[in-house]
C-alpha cells in the first residue's frame, strides 16, 4: 500500500478494502502442499469475502480438513463452518472481533489462519495469530514494527511471492492502494538476486548513525560487498535465504545530517 494510503487509511480507522479473487488464487497456488489436511480459519471474512468462495471452491482440490470463518459486526454476528460440501452459518455471541474468546476459541483448534485482516490493527492482529501457521495480507512497511521485525530476522515469517495493490471497496469500484504483500510462516523459495553492481564509496556512503552503506533501490545491491547494506524495505520481497542474512532495521537512516526512508539492513551470507 502506498504510505500516504495506508496512513490515511489508518487514520480514518477505514479498514473495508476487500481481496481480489484473482490476487488470492496468484498466491494460494504456491501453498497447496502445506494446506493439505489443515483445519484453515478465515477470522476476518463474512461470506461474501473472496477467500471464503477461494477455499470452499478449492477445499476437495487442497484435501482440507476444516475450514471456519468468522467476521468482525459490533451488531452481532455468525460463524460459518464448510460441512460435507455446504457454507453452514450459526449465530455467536460477541462482536467477532479476532481477539474475542469466540474467535480466540476456534483460533486454538486452527492449523493455519488465512486472511486479510484490518490494516489498522495489524501489529496486534499479528501478535494474536504468531503461535499459528499464517498467510496474511498486511502493508510491506509493517515489516519494521518492533513486533513483526524480529520475526523476519529470525526466517519465522517472510513476504509472499507475489504483491497486490488493486482493493475492491464497499462502493464495488476497485481502489489502487499501491504495493502490499503477503506475510506468511509457510516457505516460499526465490532464486537468487542476480546482481551487477559494484561498490564503490561514493554511491554508495555509510550511514552517519549506523555502521552500513546505503543501497537506493534492489537492483544496485553490489555484488562485490561484503560488509552491512541498507537496502529498501521491498527488498524483502525479493529476499532470497541463501543470499543474504537480515540483521537489523533502521527506522531513521541518516546520511550526513539527512534523514532518509526507513532500510533493512541485510549481509552477504
Ligand atoms: C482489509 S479488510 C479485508 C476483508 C476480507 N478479509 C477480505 O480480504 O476481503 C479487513 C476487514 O476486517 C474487519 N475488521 C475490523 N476490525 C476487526 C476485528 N477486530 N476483527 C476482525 N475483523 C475486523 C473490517 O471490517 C474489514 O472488513
Amino acid at each position: 500500500m502506498s504510505n500516504t494510503s495506508l496512513n490515511k487509511s489508518k487514520a480514518a480507522k477505514n479498514d473495508e478494502y476487500y481481496t481480489r479473487l484473482e490476487d488470492i488464487e496468484k498466491e494460494l497456488v504456491y501453498y497447496s502442499p502445506y494446506l493439505k489436511g489443515k483445519k484453515v480459519y478465515c477470522n476476518c471474512d463474512s461470506e461474501t469475502s473472496m477467500f471464503w468462495t477461494y477455499l470452499t471452491t478449492n477445499y476437495d482440490s487442497l484435501g482440507l480438513k476444516g475450514l471456519t470463518a468468522t467476521h468482525y459486526d459490533p451488531k452481532g454476528t455468525y460463524r460459518l463452518d464448510f460441512i460435507n460440501g455446504q457454507t453452514v452459518k450459526t449465530a455467536v455471541s460477541g462482536d467477532g472481533s479476532y481477539n474475542s474468546p469466540t474467535s480466540l476459541a476456534i483460533l486454538k483448534e486452527a492449523d493455519i489462519v488465512i486472511t486479510n485482516p484490518p490494516f489498522s490493527k495489524f501489529r496486534d492482529y499479528i501478535d494474536t495469530i504468531k503461535d499459528k501457521d499464517f498467510i496474511v495480507i498486511g502493508c510491506i512497511n509493517a515489516v519494521t514494527y518492533n513486533n513483526i521485525f524480529p520475526m523476519f530476522k529470525a526466517g519465522q515469517i517472510r513476504l509472499g511471492h507475489t504483491t497486490l495493490r488493486y482493493y475492491v471497496i464497499p462502493d464495488g469500484t476497485v481502489k489502487d492502494l499501491g504495493s502490499t504483500s503477503w506475510f506468511t510462516t509457510l516457505p516460499v523459495s526465490r532464486q537468487e538476486l542476480v546482481l551487477t553492481a559494484t561498490y564503490n564509496p561514493t554511491d554508495y556512503p555509510t550511514y552517519s548513525n549506523y555502521p552500513a552503506i546505503n543501497v537506493n533501490k534492489v537492483k544496485d545491491i553490489p555484488s562485490d560487498y561484503n560488509g552491512l547494506m541498507g537496502v529498501p524495505v521491498n527488498f524483502l520481497t525479493k529476499h532470497c535465504s541463501s543470499q543474504f542474512r537480515i540483521v537489523d532495521r533502521l527506522n531513521n537512516p541518516k546520511l550526513g545530517e539527512k534523514t532518509i526512508y526507513k532500510r533493512v539492513i541485510i549481509e552477504r551470507i
